[in-house]
């Protein structure tokens, strides 16, 4: 067996989660149906490969060890109408975002999406109701649709077979932008997007890519050449999502004929919601048994007792880089609420990632009823996140964002400055607002500087 495959308990097994409390799965109307789809499921191919995951592990270690840093980003809710150019312009705007920070900081920049299986939602509550009539939440569209009538909000388990193959072809599409050009440093100045490139945040990153074009060209001229410059044209690039809904996740789930090792090949990272992380339910249950990397969201209500019952549960065996926590504080809590975390993990010798999102803590609805983010609230969160390491001794590994390359105006300020007003013109989000383009390009040179200036960077 792999050195990195853990060796889950006996009690363990793909089905184990079945006997634990499962928060958050929806009702389905008809559960030998669900059932059907799930055993359909459980022979069809897997998404990612097991080596793509233990590979991902190696890196979230080198990012635990303070020696690069994770970019964990993307759509909160993916819709199964994401259009190819869409998919594009995510992948697009997470490069330019990378290439800001390893050029500014000289740290590698671990790339994951939320996205290629980002479906399901947690909600906080089980209905909605409009006008006096009740009907379920949406929960994703790997659940059921966002128009308000009944037929539209019925727990459909066809719609699994769709996130699937919705998953597998935006895969394919990644796959193919980052290992065949698209990727490369020289497209480095096509990155950036016209209502991008207008913004000061846009100029800058022009000036940046002017450097990195010289860069190149230099070293073309010097007869650097072959793998060297292969090298620049193609990226790692990972897929995550909230392993939300049990049974999905667990027909996905398949034993490496390498190693022996169980791994859930829906991504090639998962991560516990706020809403499910308790560690005795099923999906602490069902995730420690699975070698992916697995993340766990951490909000203000945690505390020190929780998170080393997490710890001792998804990484027993303390392997650097397999556990990821994800804190999510909020602005005004983060510098008092992490640091004694920080500290309870490291002393119990927990290699961790510790990254930081700066989204979840920070949302509330506007004037105008929309729910929103002001972009000042989420560097304040990322800034006091920084801090909270500086004080600990710790290393602020990454961040987790929620972002689309798309021109939408769903979060308050930022580079281009987006106002109340401006909310109902572009806001498309099926569920919470996301940075845009340029917000993002923005957020990555604020995020440089704050790296630049941590002493655990690695540099
Ligand atoms: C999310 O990441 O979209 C989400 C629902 O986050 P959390 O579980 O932290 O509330
Ligand atoms: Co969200």
């Amino acid at each position: 067996m792999d050195s990195t495959d853990i060796t889950p308990s006996a009690a363990w097994s793909t089905t184990s989660w079945r006997g634990h409390v499962a928060h958050q799965q929806p009702a389905w109307p008809d559960a030998a149906a669900h059932q059907a789809v799930v055993d359909r499921l459980a022979t069809m191919p897997p998404l990612v490969f097991a080596g793509e995951a233990r590979e991902l592990t190696d890196q979230l270690a080198a990012v635990a060890r303070g020696e690069a840093f994770l970019l964990q980003a993307g759509d909160c809710a993916e819709s199964f109408e994401t259009s190819a150019d869409s998919i594009r312009d995510r992948l697009r705007v997470i490069l330019q975002m990378a290439v800001v920070l390893t050029y500014y900081t000289g740290v590698p920049v671990v790339k994951v999406g939320r996205i290629a299986g980002q479906f399901a939602k947690p909600r906080s509550s089980d209905t909605e109701t409009v006008d006096g009539v009740e009907l379920p939440s949406f929960r994703g569209h790997i659940i059921n649709d966002t128009a308000f009538t009944h037929g539209d909000r019925l727990p459909d388990p066809e719609r699994l077979i769709t996130a699937y193959n919705r998953a597998a072809s935006t895969l394919n599409l990644l796959r193919a932008f980052t290992k065949g050009g698209f990727a490369s440093l020289s497209s480095v100045h096509q990155w950036n997007r016209e209502f991008v490139a207008d913004s000061p945040a846009g100029r800058r990153y022009e000036t940046m890519a002017d450097e990195i074009d010289r860069a190149v060209q230099f070293m073309e001229a010097c007869g650097i050449s072959g793998e060297t410059l292969a090298e620049l044209r193609q990226v790692d690039f990972y897929t995550s999502h909230e392993a939300l809904l049990l049974g999905y996740e667990e027909a996905l789930t398949r034993q490496d004929s390498l190693t022996g090792g169980w791994y859930d090949c829906s991504a090639h990272m998962l991560w516990i919601g706020e809403r499910t992380r308790q560690p005795d339910g099923a999906h602490v249950e069902f995730l420690r048994g699975v070698n992916n990397p697995i993340g766990c969201k951490v909000g203000p209500t945690a505390t020190a007792e929780e998170l080393l019952a997490l710890c001792e549960a998804l990484d027993p065996e303390r392997t650097p880089g397999r556990l990821t926590f994800v804190t999510r504080m909020g602005a005004n809590k983060v510098v008092d609420l992490l640091p004694p975390l920080l500290s309870a993990v490291s002393d119990a010798g927990h290699q961790l990632v510790w990254a930081c999102d700066p989204m979840h803590g920070n949302t509330f609805t506007a004037d105008d009823g929309h729910k929103t983010r002001h972009f000042d609230d989420v560097l304040a969160e990322v800034s006091g996140f920084f801090a909270a390491h500086r004080f600990a001794g710790t290393n602020p590994g990454g961040v987790h964002l929620e972002l689309t390359g798309d021109d939408v105006t769903e979060c308050l300020g930022g580079g281009a400055e987006v106002l109340t007003e401006d909310l109902a013109s572009r806001y498309e989000t099926m569920c919470d607002p996301r940075l845009n383009g340029t917000q993002s390009v923005d957020l990555a040179f604020r995020l440089a500087e704050l790296l630049r200036d941590s002493p655990s960077s690695g540099t």
